[in-house]
């Protein structure tokens, strides 16, 4: 695991994107892996603009979901699909087409799961996948003690993911959904890349859990130890509470 101390979310934002755009410089079809949430919003922007400077050509690349809110209506605004939609595959300028993710307003949830991981290897894996991290260690929304060789499967939201999260919903816990359906820690495992980004003080207690302490299901995050390709990126904030 690679750690990168950057001095603020913005140069984090910038160090990541460019990662992502020289990925598809090499390999123009890539399969990229996104996460929704505060955090990669500099990646989302940064990326943008290299697309519209001509620094990238991004036509041909592809766009992957980590997660969904499971029972969501179809369009709603803060489904993990249209927040993907309007935050990253329309700012890259490209169509619906190239996107897909689990679906979750599926009657049979755990089929659209296993649906989903097929299709992730049906479309020859995960180049690089971003993740951010909950203030609880969680990666997607596998939280702690999910299993660190999970599937895509249907998980329960903690407390303290709703309440976080109810940020998203006018600040309104009760309309924060109870379940979603996560790719597994397994899944994420299988991504030839895993670029995390953690920006705050925050996350500094989870950051410093991901990479110092031991490799357990009670800091999912942790599960990156395990990966021959991880890099987590933090800003000071986030990494004040590193060794
Ligand atoms: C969302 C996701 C979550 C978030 C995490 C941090 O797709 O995968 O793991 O990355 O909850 O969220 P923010 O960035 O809003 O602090």
């Amino acid at each position: 695991m690679e750690v990168v101390i950057v001095p603020d979310a913005k140069a984090g934002g910038e160090l990541i994107a460019e990662a992502m755009a020289a990925l598809v410089r090499r390999k123009p079809d890539a399969l990229l892996g996104v996460a929704t949430g505060s955090t990669p919003l500099p990646i989302y922007e940064a990326l943008a603009a290299k697309v519209r400077d001509g620094a990238v050509d991004v036509a041909r690349a592809r766009i992957c979901q980590l997660d969904e809110y499971v029972g969501l209506p179809a369009g709603h605004p803060e489904s993990y699909r249209s927040v993907v939609l309007r935050e990253v595959v329309e700012p890259l300028g490209l169509s619906e087409a190239a996107f897909m993710g689990p679906d979750g307003s599926a009657e049979d949830v755990q089929g659209a799961c296993e649906a989903y991981d097929r299709a992730l290897a049906e479309a020859g894996g995960v180049d690089l996948q971003l993740l951010g991290i909950g203030t609880d260690g969680h990666i997607g929304f596998n939280e702690p003690c999910s299993s660190l060789a999970s599937r895509t499967r249907i998980k329960t939201l903690t407390e303290q993911t709703r309440v976080d999260n109810a940020r998203f919903f006018d600040g309104d816990i009760d309309q924060v959904p109870h379940h979603v359906i996560t790719q597994g820690i397994g899944t994420i495992l299988e991504a030839r890349h895993l670029v995390l980004l953690a920006t705050g003080e925050g996350k500094a207690d989870a950051v410093a859990a991901t990479v110092e302490g031991p490799v357990a299901s009670i800091v999912p995050a942790s599960a990156l130890q395990l990966h021959a390709h991880a890099t987590v990126v933090v800003d000071e904030a986030a990494a004040s509470k590193l060794k």
